[in-house]
């Protein structure tokens, strides 16, 4: 008997000892919600059918010579307009609790303002919202991501002041519209991308390339439609809507060379997002101090007689200054910064963003890439970004709106799969030393138009066939982990 004991209690503890090498598990903490995105322009198509009139994008991929990798355009992108049921079935097949998604402007209000609403339009948003929440999947909707109505680019888009007026008369009305069931709102996607890339450079529609002065009129522009949108709706639509409106703004990882750059870092940081962030979650909701000082000084120097950097009215401030229920924060990848001391204002022909800023960066050569040349794996950035924001701006909520991996195509993507199990586990990490994240979104559902590189650059859980008319999805392989992530609520390894 007692060798039998032994035998037995040798079995048990050999067993257990197996099991956990085989099967390291990480819990996700209960609260944490999980979701996928996508963005009207990238996947809805129809671009001029029922009364939808043009946007930027639409001017910009219709253009000659074609501005986008292979003349794509998203003319017809993933055909979601049409496909709306397969997009929420796909939803359901990896358990979502939420799904984000934008509204094109220029489909609900052809003419840009208020005076027309396209109801069938509207009927595909109402028919998208509906669908999601049979199957209890929460809608949350970006009001805008990057597609603006063409005629107010004609008027100046984002450098006009007067889209403080054009965006929140559309806000309102999508308030009214869809504020019944949508509880979760973002004004914008990624403002950075659509003033320093669109305004500035010339990466974006509508390539308006004038740095270091449109970019930041546009921010101003773009932080005051946020505010006013934001006090809207809690003044007008928040007592019978009971929502929650935030903003999600991409901010990457900005690593020292070495200590001797940490000062430029954080420089590179506050020039990248600081611009966003700091306005409405810090105590003096104003950009950050390092650019008004920094932009004041240059554009003296540069002989003009005020700062290119645009101030706010003390009112502007106010307005600004607590403007977000929560922190939306899309973030893929980090960069190692340092200043370059033979970087003078000289080597600079005229004012511009990178002058201003005055760092310099680049990629570790052993950071494994994606597809697109811009997104390297690193996940300990998450973490370290996490952290940042925990103790710069008094631990926020923070909704990760985005976060994702490029391939070629391809339904074996194991390198995505490793790209999300690590910077889930980095995030976990973060939200262990106390960062109150609620959201996880994995960009994207599925493969769409990727802005100037086309649909070269491959992001979805499921593939998209574009040859097929029927633009035919399927789940590939890291659709299946992420639904077992949702599924078992923990990171296996
Ligand atoms: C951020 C943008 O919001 C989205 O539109 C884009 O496709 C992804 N990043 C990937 O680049």
């Amino acid at each position: 008997l007692y060798g039998l004991l032994l035998f037995l209690a040798w079995v048990a503890f050999a067993d257990c000892k197996s099991s956990v090498n085989r099967h390291e598990i990480r819990k996700i903490p209960d609260g944490i919600m999980f979701g996928t995105a996508t963005a009207s322009y990238q996947v809805e198509g129809a671009w001029n059918e029922d009364g939808k009139s043009e946007n930027i994008w639409d001017r910009l991929s219709h253009s000659e010579p074609c501005a986008i990798k292979n003349c794509d355009t998203g003319d017809i992108a993933d055909d979601s307009y049409h496909q709306y049921e397969r997009d929420v079935e796909m939803m359901r097949e990896l358990g979502l609790d939420f799904y984000r998604f934008s509204l094109s402007w220029s489909r609900i209000l052809p003419t840009s303002f208020p005076d027309k609403i396209n109801e069938k339009g509207v009927q595909y948003y109402n028919n998208l919202i509906d669908e999601m929440l049979k199957y209890n999947i929460q809608p949350m909707v970006t009001l805008y991501h990057w597609d603006l109505p063409q005629k107010l680019q004609d008027m100046g888009g984002w450098t006009n002041p007067h889209v403080v007026d054009w965006f929140t008369d559309y806000a309102r009305i999508v308030f009214e519209l869809f504020g019944d069931r949508v509880k979760y709102w973002f004004t914008f996607n990624e403002p950075k991308e659509v003033c320093y890339q669109g305004y500035g450079g010339a990466s974006m529609a509508p390539l308006y390339n004038i740095s270091g002065y449109a970019d930041y009129l546009c921010a101003k522009n773009l932080l005051i439609s946020h505010a006013k949108t934001y006090h809207m709706y809690k003044n007008e639509f928040y007592e019978s809507q009971s929502g929650t409106v935030g903003i999600a703004i991409s901010a990457s990882w900005a690593e020292p060379e070495s200590e001797a750059h940490a000062e430029a870092a954080e420089d590179a940081r506050q020039f990248e997002h600081g611009l966003y962030i700091n306005p409405i979650f810090s105590k003096d909701g104003d950009f950050p101090a390092v650019m008004r000082e920094r932009i004041a000084a240059k554009s003296f120097e540069q002989g003009f007689f005020r700062s290119r950097l645009p101030e706010f009215s003390p009112e502007e401030v106010e307005l600004i200054k607590g403007s977000s229920d929560f922190l939306g924060i899309n973030h893929y990848s980090s960069s190692i910064v340092y200043r370059n001391a033979s970087l003078t204002s000289s080597s600079f022909p005229s004012p511009s963003f990178y002058d201003d800023v005055g760092t310099l960066s680049y990629h570790d050569s052993t950071w494994e890439g994606a597809a697109s040349s811009w997104l390297k794996v690193v996940p300990w950035g998450f973490y370290k970004l996490l952290t940042k924001l925990r103790t710069d701006y008094n631990n926020p909520p923070i909704y990760i709106t985005e976060n994702g991996f490029s391939t070629r195509g391809g339904l074996d993507d194991d390198s995505r799969i490793s790209y999300y199990r690590q910077y889930i586990d980095a995030m976990l990490d973060a939200v262990d030393e106390g960062s109150d994240v609620r959201t996880y979104t994995a960009w994207s559902l599925m493969d769409n138009f990727e802005w100037l590189q086309g649909y070269t650059e491959r992001f979805g859980l499921y593939e998209v066939d574009y040859e097929d008319p029927k633009r035919t999805r399927t789940a590939r392989k890291s659709a299946y982990v992420y639904k077992e992530i949702i599924r078992s609520r923990q990171l296996d390894y």
